[in-house]
């Protein structure tokens, strides 16, 4: 395994080389982690709103901005979780992704996901081979990770892959502004394995598309769930770099 804490990338011998944006950007990328825990107290409609703001300024293919974001609050969170759980927690239940799941994930991919999978599990106390505590944990995603807000990102269907990039460019912007609020967030593909029940749920139209959903709210620091932080390949692993 290659894959090393994050310290590396964010901390420079000289500080002075680059310019305070990069420290800036570095400490938010460096503080962002994916929250798996919240405290039930709502965000503040003028923090969502800011939030909401900054992600806007995502880049787009052509500008065509194709996100369509739907947010909930109050009950309609409560609501949308009670629903959500209930068809997690069925056996019967097929997920059906707008968009195809991996069909897998090959070599030092699979080593990836194990690794963090395991950051996980170790953190909460789940013991390999106990499949029980594992699905629990799993379930977790359904309960919106006790998150009182989340937020399901669709694109119109005939955009295709590359709405869909343009989607998780949004993502990523919203990601990096809820840090910059002090918000936790946890992206969740999880969340399009039961898109014909969201669907239904707040009426989608059908030419729009689900792409990821991302609970949100104020992170439960003392959470176990929350206690550890994923790793990442030395730059080298996923660069090429051409010099004549
Ligand atoms: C598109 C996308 C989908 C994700 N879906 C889930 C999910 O369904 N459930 C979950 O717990 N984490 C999900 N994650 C979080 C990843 O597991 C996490 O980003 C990765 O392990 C790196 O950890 P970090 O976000 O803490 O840096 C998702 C992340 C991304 C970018």
């Amino acid at each position: 395994m290659t894959s090393q804490d994050r310290s590396p990338f964010m901390t420079h011998a000289d500080p002075a080389a680059f310019p305070d944006s990069s420290y800036l950007l570095g400490d938010l990328l460096a503080e962002r982690f994916t929250c798996r825990a919240y405290r039930p107290e709502p965000v503040a409609d003028a923090v969502i709103d800011r939030m909401l703001e900054l992600a806007q300024m995502s880049a787009s293919w052509c500008n065509t901005q194709p996100w369509n974001v739907i947010i909930t609050q109050g009950q309609a969170t409560e609501r949308f979780r009670a629903a959500l759980f209930a068809e997690a927690s069925s056996d019967k239940h097929e997920a059906q992704p707008d968009i195809d799941y991996p069909q897998s994930f090959p070599g030092i991919h699979a080593e990836r996901r194990r690794e963090v999978g395991w950051q996980l599990y170790d953190s909460v106390g789940v013991q390999r081979g106990d499949r029980a505590a594992s699905a629990k944990q799993a379930l977790e995603n359904f309960r919106l990770f006790g998150a009182p807000h989340v937020a399901l990102i669709y694109c119109e269907r005939e955009l295709g892959p590359y709405g869909a990039i343009d989607c998780g460019v949004y993502l990523g912007t919203l990601m990096l502004a809820a840090q910059s609020l002090g918000l936790g967030m946890t992206p969740q593909a999880a969340l399009a394995g039961h898109s014909a029940l969201i669907r239904r749920h707040f009426a989608v139209p059908d030419n729009l598309m689900f792409v990821v959903g991302a609970a949100f709210g104020h992170a439960d620091h003392d959470h176990a769930a929350n206690g550890f932080r994923s790793r990442r390949a030395p730059v080298e692993e996923n660069i090429r770099k051409l010099r004549d």
